[in-house]
C-alpha cells in the first residue's frame, strides 16, 4: 500500500482517488508568481508524489502563471492513467504578480484553454469555478452567468465534471441547478471552519470537499493547543492539522501544497496519526 492511498479513496465524479493528494500552487516562485527558485526542485516535488501514490494533484494556470502547469506537464507527462489534475479557473495575474478577477463567460474559456494547452491535455477532468468573493472568503453574488459557460464547455466535451470554489452553500446550490457539482474547494482548517454544515450536507450528498489552506496557507497554523497535542503524539503541529481533518469528515479531501520533497514524504504520513477523542475535543478550542 503506497503513502497516499492509506488513508482510502474517494469517488471524485466518476474517477476513485486517494484522500491524500497534493496541491501545486507552491511550485511557483515567491509569491506564486514567476518561476520557482530550483525548478529541479520543483519536477523532483511531483516525481515524488506520484512515486508515493498521490493521484490527485490541485493546480491552476493562474500560479506562476503558466509555471505550474508547465512543470506539472514536464514532470508527469505522459500522465499515468489514474492521475486527476484538477485545475481552477476565475483569476488572472498582473504583469505585477497581482490576482485579477478573469469572470466573464469568455475569459473562463480562455482559461480552460490554457490550462489544456499547458498541462497538455484534450480534456480537463475537472474545473473549479472560483469565485472571486472577498479575497479568501465567498459572497453571495450569483454565479449563474459564470458556472453555466462552463457547464457550456462541458457540453462541448472540453470539461469531464465541474467544482466550485470559495463559495457558500447557496452558491453550491444555484450551481447544482446547471450542472453536476463533484467537488468544493474552500477556504478550511483547524482553525477556520466556518462550513461545517456544508462539509457534512455534501457528504450526504457523495460530493468532495476539498479545503484550501489545508496547514494554514501562506501563515501555516500556530497554536498552544495544537501544539501540546502534537508533543504529545510525538509528531509535527502541521501532520495532526492534516490527521485532523481526514479524520473529521470522510468527503474531505486533502490536498497540502508543498515545494519540499521532505514535507511532501511527511505530510502523506498524516494517515498514521490516530487522534484520540481526548485531543478530538482538546483541538475544539483551536478556533
Ligand atoms: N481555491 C482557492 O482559492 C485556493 C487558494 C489557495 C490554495 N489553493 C490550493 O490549495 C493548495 C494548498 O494550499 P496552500 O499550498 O496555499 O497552503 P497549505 O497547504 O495550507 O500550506 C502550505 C504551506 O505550508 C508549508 N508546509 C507544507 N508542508 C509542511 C510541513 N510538513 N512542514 C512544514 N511546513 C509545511 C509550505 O511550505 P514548504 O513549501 O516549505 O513546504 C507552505 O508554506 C494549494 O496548493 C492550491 O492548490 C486553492
Amino acid at each position: 500500500m503506497s503513502n497516499a492511498s492509506k488513508a482510502g479513496s474517494f469517488l471524485l465524479g466518476d474517477r476513485t482517488v486517494n484522500r491524500m493528494g497534493y496541491g501545486a500552487m507552491q511550485l511557483a516562485g515567491p509569491q506564486v508568481f514567476g518561476p520557482p527558485k530550483d525548478p529541479k526542485a520543483a519536477l523532483a516535488v511531483l516525481r515524488e508524489a506520484l512515486a508515493a501514490g498521490v493521484n490527485h494533484i490541485d493546480t491552476s494556470d493562474f500560479y506562476g502563471p503558466h509555471v505550474t502547469n508547465q512543470l506539472i506537464r514536464e514532470a508527469l507527462h505522459p500522465y499515468a492513467e489514474d492521475l486527476v489534475i484538477i485545475s481552477k479557473v476565475g483569476a488572472v495575474r498582473g504583469v505585477d504578480g497581482s490576482w485579477n478577477p478573469a469572470q466573464s463567460p469568455a475569459e473562463l474559456t480562455q482559461a480552460v484553454h490554457d490550462n489544456l494547452r499547458n498541462l497538455g491535455l484534450d480534456v480537463m477532468e475537472v474545473v473549479n469555478f472560483r469565485a472571486w468573493g472577498n479575497g479568501h472568503s465567498p459572497t453571495e453574488a450569483s454565479i449563474e452567468e459564470q458556472f453555466t459557460a462552463l457547464a457550456e464547455l462541458q457540453r462541448k466535451g472540453l470539461i469531464r465534471h465541474l467544482g466550485v470554489s470559495n463559495v457558500t452553500a447557496l452558491q453550491v446550490k444555484q450551481a447544482q441547478g446547471i450542472a453536476d457539482v463533484v467537488c468544493v474547494q474552500n477556504h478550511y482548517n483547524l482553525s477556520h471552519r466556518g462550513d461545517e454544515q456544508l462539509i457534512a450536507e455534501l457528504a450526504q450528498q457523495g460530493i468532495a470537499y476539498v479545503p484550501f489552506f489545508p496547514l494554514g496557507g501562506f501563515t501555516p497554523l500556530q497554536s498552544e493547543t495544537l501544539s501540546n497535542v502534537a508533543a504529545r503524539l510525538n509528531a509535527s503541529p502541521l501532520l495532526v492539522a492534516l490527521a485532523w481533518l481526514l479524520q473529521r469528515a470522510p468527503n474531505i479531501l486533502l490536498i497540502p501544497g508543498t515545494s519540499s520533497v521532505a514535507h511532501l514524504r511527511e505530510n502523506l504520513t498524516a494517515s498514521e496519526l490516530v487522534i484520540g477523542t481526548d485531543m478530538l475535543a482538546e483541538l475544539e478550542g483551536v478556533v
